[in-house]
């Protein structure tokens, strides 16, 4: 166990911890401040943003032992917060908030962003929320609410720390100042085997991962479609073609994760061997809105699977760059991808068998009722 001495809300907090306790753990379960959320528990969504010392954290990867002396901010400590009550007007007159999951975490960032960088053009909110996933409402009014607020200010105007500063904890040892001891933690939660901090089977700076796509048609007529980029590129959510001239080809995917929309301009190079029935892509893309990049490589094998099935053994290899970087983190895109990977397989399915799609071309890939559905998933691993 370790001794640590801190302050919440304001209060001081004295308590032994298991090393591996979670902040979000310590602060729900010890100190009851369930204004924290937990989503994905794995440093994406941003619904457990707490503020340690004057900047935004993921309490949810952040071990309470390493907040030894620090000033720890929840939601709850912000009831008399000046930019903090214009955010909460905002976001209730901007319909910035349908369930409220999201929203402690979205007003602890959407404070932050307004304090730290004052008035800045609507592109620039909506990269730095990124890190805060809404599953309900869209982000347009969450951004608009957060202009709002911002609206003529500047970014020294309000960049004083929420909380004593960090000299003056040893106020809190003080027997003056009510010192709230906490000296039986429950068990820490330890973290799901699939967050690492580095990504899995990392090659060459980017994220890789093998994915199986069971279709039912057998290989010859899957291999048909699959050798033919203008049919099978349309199956694949939020992507298409704009020309093809032998083995290069440009084309478009369009991408919604959270508050970032982009559309990835590129190229790529193809190669195919029918007689294995195997083929690659290779290629890189720009968005020029947001900034963000990608490249990446697609290797796919389809085998027989039983007499009238088959399974498309795909291999990706990716790297982001830009606003969307935080998603090479390989467990969520691996949940990402698994559900791609299971409209690919139904649009193949309708396009070898003439059916209508069940997901719908031109349909942007992620979107926040995939990332919802993700988020979910972790949440209520049964549903
Ligand atoms: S719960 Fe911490 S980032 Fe999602
Ligand atoms: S308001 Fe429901 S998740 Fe954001």
């Amino acid at each position: 166990m370790t001794e640590v001495l801190m302050t919440v809300n304001g209060n001081a907090v004295n308590a032994n911890v298991e090393p591996r306790t979670l902040l979000a753990d310590f602060l729900r379960q010890e100190l009851q401040f369930t204004g924290t959320h937990l989503g994905c528990e794995q440093g994406v969504c941003g619904a457990c943003t707490v503020v340690v010392d004057g900047k935004v954290q993921r309490s949810c990867i952040t071990f309470v032992a390493d907040c030894d002396g620090a000033h720890v901010t929840t939601i709850e400590g912000f009831d008399d917060d000046p930019t903090m009550n214009e955010l909460r007007e905002a976001f209730s007159e901007c319909h910035a908030l349908q369930c409220g999951f999201c929203t402690p975490g979205m007003l602890t960032t959407a404070r932050d962003i307004v304090l730290r960088l004052g008035d800045i053009p609507e592109p620039q909110i909506r990269e730095e929320l990124s890190g805060n996933l809404c599953r309900c409402t869209g982000y347009v009014g969450i951004v608009e609410a957060v202009r709002k607020v911002a609206a003529g200010k500047s970014p020294a105007a309000a960049t004083a720390p929420i909380s004593p500063s960090r000299t003056a904890l040893g106020d809190a040892r003080s027997p003056s100042l009510p010192t709230r001891a906490v000296d039986k933690p429950r068990p820490p939660r330890t973290l799901p085997a699939d967050q690492p901090s580095a990504p899995a089977n990392v090659a060459d700076g980017g994220t890789s991962i093998e994915e199986h796509v069971r279709v039912a048609a057998s290989p010859e007529q899957v291999w048909a479609v699959l050798s033919d980029l203008r049919r099978v590129v349309p199956c694949v959510p939020g992507a298409e073609i704009s020309t093809l001239a032998g083995d290069d080809l440009t084309g478009k995917v369009r991408i919604a994760l959270g508050p970032i929309k982009v559309a990835f301009s590129g190229q790529a190079k193809v190669g195919m061997d029918a007689a294995r029935r195997e083929g690659w892509m290779s290629g890189r893309g720009r968005d020029a809105g947001q900034g963000s990049s990608a490249e990446g490589t697609a290797r796919w094998k389809v085998l027989a699977d039983g007499p009238n099935a088959s399974v498309i053994a795909v291999t990706l290899t990716w790297k982001l760059g830009g606003p969307l970087a935080q998603f090479n983190r390989a467990g969520l895109v691996r949940d990402i991808v698994r559900r791609l990977a299971a409209a690919f397989a139904g649009n193949l399915e309708a396009a070898i068998t003439g059916a209508p799609r069940p997901a719908q071309a031109g349909a942007a890939l992620g979107g926040f009722r995939l990332i919802w559905s993700i988020i979910k998933a972790r949440l209520f691993p049964g549903s």
